[in-house]
């Protein structure tokens, strides 16, 4: 165990505070141990993957419990591979793993950063596909009573970047230990998004898909080992239809992506973009000038500072078209995760 730890190396925002305590797990035993251990000594306890989707307020003053129980175990049956995955697997070399096993289905999701136990949480997305297609459950430890459990696809509640555990973000008694997926043997490309539409459908391969999507995110998004980010910092906002419509009236040029339910889908990379913001600085915090929904990191931001930038965004675009974006980055500070909303206010 390690005091007064820089957790810079352990979020991809690269926001330079500490922790009291940082402690790895690599099994279930180990993280069961380290967590009454921890509430032993009556410090709030922080479980964390890849750091890929946290914003840091402030140093942490209790302890940061890295999930890293790993192992990949896989079944078949007639119609679909089932993987059994440890929470601490990275999920970009999971992707990997399956397509080089000619496994394919996670193709479009390649390069996402952070673990496979972080993935259900947000539901993670990219290029047509979110991982509720492909999960079939998603097993917890209940810290406080030392029970398993498994929870199936339905009962996570999957929608746009939401769970079961985002809704139950602030209470963090339990750990996602392990996540199984369904890969059906019928393949089925999907090339709905961006420069997919330009590959062949009948010809395609999973890899040339995986290559395709690879590119595209090298080009659009910051690489955090150059620029500290967590990817998109707003969630695209999903407005009723008529709502909808009043802006799309004004603005028809606005991309927009119809929902199942009705409801439509707009950008909210765009709305910033329109509200002039590209580049836009507030000390070293900065509005990426190619994605505008990433806010990154350019040197020694700490997270008030990106936290500010990120008000004056909201603020930006509440102005312009009366909507106020919700972020997707969860906050933390020095006893735990806040209400991001409330912070931004
Ligand atoms: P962390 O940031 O470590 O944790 C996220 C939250 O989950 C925290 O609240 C943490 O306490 C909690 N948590 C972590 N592990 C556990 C566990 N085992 N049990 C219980 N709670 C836990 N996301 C997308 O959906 N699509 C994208 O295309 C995408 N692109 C990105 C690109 C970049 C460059 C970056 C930096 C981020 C991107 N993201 C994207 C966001 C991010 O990669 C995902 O949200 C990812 O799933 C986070 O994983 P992580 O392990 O880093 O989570
Ligand atoms: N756009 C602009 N200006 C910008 C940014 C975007 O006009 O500055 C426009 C684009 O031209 C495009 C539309 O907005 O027409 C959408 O942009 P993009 O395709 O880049 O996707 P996004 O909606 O901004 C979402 C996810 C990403 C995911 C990509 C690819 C959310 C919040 N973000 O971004 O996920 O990788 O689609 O599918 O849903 C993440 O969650 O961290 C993340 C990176």
């Amino acid at each position: 165990m390690t005091h007064n730890v820089a957790l810079k190396p352990l979020n991809t925002f690269a926001i330079d505070v500490l922790a009291h305590h940082v402690v790895t797990a690599h099994t279930e035993a180990e993280l069961l141990m380290l967590w009454r251990q921890a509430n032993k000594e009556n410090r709030p306890i922080l479980l964390l993957g890849g750091g890929s989707n946290v914003l840091f307020l402030e140093s942490y003053s209790g302890t940061v419990l890295l999930n890293r129980v790993k192992g990949i175990t896989i079944n078949e049956d007639n119609e679909a591979w089932h993987l059994h995955v440890g929470a601490g697997e990275i999920w970009h070399e999971l992707v990997i793993y399956s397509l080089k096993r000619q496994m394919p289905g996670l193709e479009n999701l390649a390069l996402i950063p952070g673990c496979v136990g972080s993935a259900p949480i947000q539901n993670i997305g990219a290029y047509g596909v979110e991982l509720q297609q492909l999960c079939e459950y998603v097993d917890i430890l209940q810290l406080k009573t030392e029970k398993k459990s498994r929870i199936s696809a339905t009962e996570c509640q999957f929608s746009y970047r939401k769970s079961i555990f985002v809704k139950h973000h602030l209470r963090h008694d339990y750990a996602i230990v392990a996540v199984g997926l369904r890969l059906r043997k019928t393949w089925k490309p999907v090339l709905s998004h961006g420069d997919l539409t330009k590959l062949d459908l009948h010809s395609v391969t999973p890899r040339q898909i995986f290559d395709a999507v690879c590119t595209t995110r090298r080009n659009k998004l910051p690489d955090p080992a150059m620029a500290g980010n967590a990817g998109s910092f707003f969630k695209n906002p999903v407005l009723k239809a008529k709502t909808a419509n009043q802006l799309l009236t004004h603005y028809p040029d606005a991309p927009h992506y119809l929902q199942p339910d009705g409801r439509v889908k707009l950008a909210a990379g765009w709305l910033i973009d329109h509200c002039k913001l590209k580049g836009y600085q507030l000390g070293d915090a900065v509005v990426h000038d190619k994605q505008a929904l990433v806010l990154i990191n350019i040197g020694q931001a700490t997270g008030d500072e990106i936290a500010a930038l990120a008000r004056y965004v909201r603020r930006q675009v509440a102005k312009k078209f009366a909507i106020w974006l919700e972020p997707e980055v969860r906050f933390i500070a020095s006893q735990g995760e806040v209400d991001a909303i409330g912070v931004l206010s």
